[in-house]
Formats: structure tokens, C-alpha cells, sequence
């Protein structure tokens, strides 16, 4: 299997400096674009691969870029969304800590796609050790002579910048990282207009995760039907998928997109620890829905997790067993997202922290038949549609699957008057 995004990470997780990753063929993919391609070209290409967005959402990342006008005055933007910072998730710190130029030359050349004169990488705060990393790579690519004024001697200048943020999950909700980045405060700004017409400081933007843009280098050497080829499904490529939670060996593993979730937990993560069994899992990350043991033949593509009742998200699974109390595991999310929401719009800021309280109020003991319905109340006037951002909706979506899945866990809470778990 090609391995195109972690095979030149070394194993030791130190990061692959400039003169090693040319050496296995760096920066040959801007080479080949900056000579060979307009960048009307590189767009195309994009969008025969059918790369579609890893933040979470899969949207295609062809079809985004082409949405730029390119016949308009002033500057444009491209942005690596890489504030990664949803629970569970830890893909994108992987491939910034392991391979920094192969991001570097994705955005090199997703700017020459767009014409971009400026790009950011818009980092998680906590990712202290990839940000130094990030830091010296930019220094070495300008050095080098892939960034400023006439890159590689052609026509084409891009100037970089690290941008740490505060440690805010709200910040990596993409207009939300916008206003961040101009110094506003981090809350969303109502789609349409989209980015792509008016982004940072209202110019043309483009905003992608780090794992799809650790791509395209490979996607100009190769082709749109070799990305293709990789995948067991219609979306292209391989993905980096994750498990965390009892399994006996954690870890995030690059695999053929659409592999089969009992492969990824049986084979990748080697299955349950000893004297655990599986009860369910949220797919990729916490803002989505449990799936359990009727689930695990899903492929784990856009498509496939969708048509399961969930979403794909990040492809980074984090697995429930029979020892650990449901209710406990979605009160300890509902506290992390409340905590983040960042007040903007008032189910969200108010609904949230409602949810939480009820949740802990199960939790103890001191829940009743009428919470379980406060709840289910909750997930839908928090649900799609009633808030500005994906951040409540995606809190429910957890909430709501746990109702389904397990609702006899969350009334044995209400009969025994306690968690029947605590004594683990
Ligand atoms: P979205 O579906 O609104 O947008 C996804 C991307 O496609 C954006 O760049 C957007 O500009 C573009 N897009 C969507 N519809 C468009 C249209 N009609 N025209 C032009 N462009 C369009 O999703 P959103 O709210 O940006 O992201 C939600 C996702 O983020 C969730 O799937 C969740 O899994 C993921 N997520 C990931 C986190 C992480 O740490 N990686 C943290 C939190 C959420």
C-alpha cells in the first residue's frame, strides 16, 4: 500500500529537515507546477484526484478552490487550518511534527493554484513543539528560495507566517480563525459570503487542513487516478484514521480511504484490552455519532459513516467499552464543549452548559425521566440549523446517538438513584 503522506515521517518522530526531504523528492512537485502548469491547471488536477476536505466536513477541495475569483484586484490568502484541536484528534500534529515542508510545499502550491500572495499556518497553541518546528522549516524554505519574491525564478511570490493561536476550539472553525487572525475576537461570521470570495480582511481566502494540503505535492507528481487508486472507495486517496480509548494499541495509522472500521479497530488498534468488550464508537472525534457493534463492516468514507447515522470527521476514533459509564463519557464532552462555546449566539452559549448540568445531575444520581427529555429537547433546538457554527450542533451529535444507543445506561442512573458504573 502507498503510504503517500507518513512514509518519509521517521519513526523516531523527529522531523524530516529540508536537505532530507529533498533528497526523497521535495519541493520536485512545485518544480514540475511553477514549469508545467497555469494555475487553472493545478485546480483541475485537485479536483480530479476528488481530494475532499480532512478537517471534518469533506468538502471538495477542487471545487473550494475554484470558487476563487481570480480576476479580481488586491491580495489573496491561503490559510493551513492546523488549530487541531478536536478531542480525540491528533492527526494533523503527526504530520506538522514529522514533515513540515511537505505541508510548506502543499501551500506553496495551493497558493500558486489560487495566486495567493500571502499564507499562514494558523496553529493550535498547545502544539508547542510543532510550532518551533514549523518555525525553522518556513526559515529554511525561504532560504532556499520556495518562498518570497520570484520563487524557484519564476514569476510567483508567497510570503509565509506562523500564527499561534489561544487555545481555542472555536478558533479552528475557519471564519472564526479569520477574525482571530485579524485580531478580532474568535467568533464565526455568517456563511455566505463563503471565504473563498471573502475572507481575511475581506479577500479571497482559502482555508484547508493540514492533512489536505500534506497531499497535493503528491497529487502533482502523480496524478488525479493514482490518488484515486489508493482508495477503496470513490473519495480519493488514503486517510489518516486514529483510535484512541481501551484498545490495545492506540495510535493513528495511514490506510486506503474506506477501510472498514473492524480492520482499523481488530487489526490496526489490535482490538479491546483484556476483560473489556466494545460497546460503541464516535468515528472522528467528538462531534459525532456513536456507532456500535452493528456498525463495524461501515466503510469509513464520507459516504459510508454518513449512510451509518454519523460522519467521518476526522477519521479519529475514540472507542467506548463496557466499563466505562456513557453517561460520565458524554458529560466529560458536553463539559468540554460548553466550556468552548464562545457565546456568540445564544443556544449555543446558553444551551450547552444546560446539557452539561442536567448530564452531571444523571451522573450523581440525581437525575429524573423528565432530564432525559430536557434532553432530547436539547439536541434539537441545539441541532442543524438553530445556531451559527457547527460547534452545538456537533455537540449534540454524541448526545443524541448515546440517547438512542444507550438509553437503558442513562435510566438505570435514574433507578438507582447513582452511576451503576462507579464501583469500576
Ligand atoms: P462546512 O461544511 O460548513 O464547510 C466545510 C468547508 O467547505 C469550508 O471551508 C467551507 O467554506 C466550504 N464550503 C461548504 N459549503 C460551501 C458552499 N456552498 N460554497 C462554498 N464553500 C463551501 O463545515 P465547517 O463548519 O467548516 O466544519 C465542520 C467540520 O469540522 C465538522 O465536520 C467537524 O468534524 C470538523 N471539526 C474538526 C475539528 C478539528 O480539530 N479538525 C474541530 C472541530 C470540528
Amino acid at each position: 500500500m502507498e503510504r503517500p503522506l507518513t512514509q518519509h515521517i521517521p519513526p523516531s518522530g523527529a522531523a524530516l529537515h529540508l536537505k532530507e526531504y529533498e533528497a526523497v523528492g521535495g519541493y520536485s512537485a512545485l518544480r514540475k507546477v511553477l514549469q508545467e502548469l497555469t494555475p487553472k491547471e493545478v485546480t483541475e488536477k485537485v479536483k480530479d484526484a476528488n481530494l475532499k476536505g480532512r478537517g471534518g466536513a469533506g468538502f471538495s477541495t477542487g471545487m473550494k478552490w475554484s470558487f476563487v475569483p481570480m480576476n479580481v484586484t488586491g491580495p489573496k490568502y491561503l490559510i493551513a487550518n492546523a488549530d487541531e484541536m478536536e478531542p480525540g484528534t491528533f492527526k494533523d500534529r503527526w504530520l506538522l511534527q514529522g514533515n513540515p515542508h511537505q505541508l510548506l510545499e502543499g501551500m506553496i502550491i495551493a497558493a500558486y493554484a489560487i495566486q495567493a500572495t500571502q499564507a499562514f499556518v494558523f496553529m493550535r497553541w498547545a502544539y508547542k513543539e510543532a510550532a518551533q518546528i514549523m518555525t525553522r522549516a518556513i526559515a529554511d524554505a525561504y532560504a532556499a528560495g520556495y518562498l518570497g519574491k520570484n520563487i524557484l525564478g519564476k514569476d510567483f511570490q508567497l510570503d509565509m507566517q506562523l500564527h499561534t493561536g489561544v487555545g481555542r476550539y472555536m478558533c479552528g472553525e475557519e471564519t472564526a480563525l479569520l477574525n482571530s487572525l485579524e485580531g478580532k475576537r474568535a467568533t464565526p461570521r455568517a456563511k455566505p459570503p463563503f471565504p473563498q470570495v471573502s475572507g481575511l480582511f475581506g479577500k479571497p481566502t482559502i482555508v484547508n487542513n493540514v492533512e489536505t494540503l500534506s497531499y497535493i505535492p503528491h497529487i502533482m507528481n502523480n496524478g488525479g487516478d493514482w490518488f484515486k487508486s489508493l482508495s477503496y472507495t470513490a473519495d480519493g486517496g488514503t486517510k489518516i484514521y486514529g483510535v484512541s480509548g481501551k484498545v490495545n494499541k492506540p495510535g493513528a495509522w495511514e490506510l486506503p480511504m474506506g477501510v472498514t472500521m473492524r480492520e482499523l479497530l481488530e487489526e490496526h488498534a489490535g482490538g479491546m484490552k483484556a476483560g473489556l468488550r466494545f460497546r460503541g464508537v464516535l468515528p472522528g472525534g467528538a462531534s459525532t455519532d456513536f456507532l456500535t457493534d452493528a456498525h463495524l463492516d461501515v466503510k469509513m468514507d464520507f459516504a459510508g459513516v454518513a449512510a451509518a447515522g454519523s460522519r467521518l470527521g476526522t477519521g479519529t476514533m475514540v472507542v467506548l467499552d463496557d466499563k466505562t459509564c456513557p453517561v460520565g463519557f458524554v458529560h466529560n464532552l458536553e463539559h468540554f464543549f460548553a466550556q468552548e462555546s464562545c457565546g456568540f449566539c445564544t443556544p449555543c452559549r446558553e444551551g450547552l452548559p444546560w446539557t452539561e448540568k442536567i448530564l452531571l445531575a444523571l451522573e450523581q444520581g440525581n437525575g429524573t425521566y423528565a432530564d432525559l427529555e430536557q434532553l432530547e429537547i436539547h439536541t434539537q433546538l441545539l441541532g442543524p440549523g438553530n445556531t451559527f457554527c457547527a460547534l452545538a450542533p456537533g455537540a449534540m451529535e454524541p448526545l443524541q446517538s448515546a440517547l438512542k444507543y444507550f438509553r437503558e445506561d442513562f435510566e438505570q442512573h435514574i433507578k438507582d438513584k447513582k452511576c451503576p458504573y462507579a464501583h469500576h
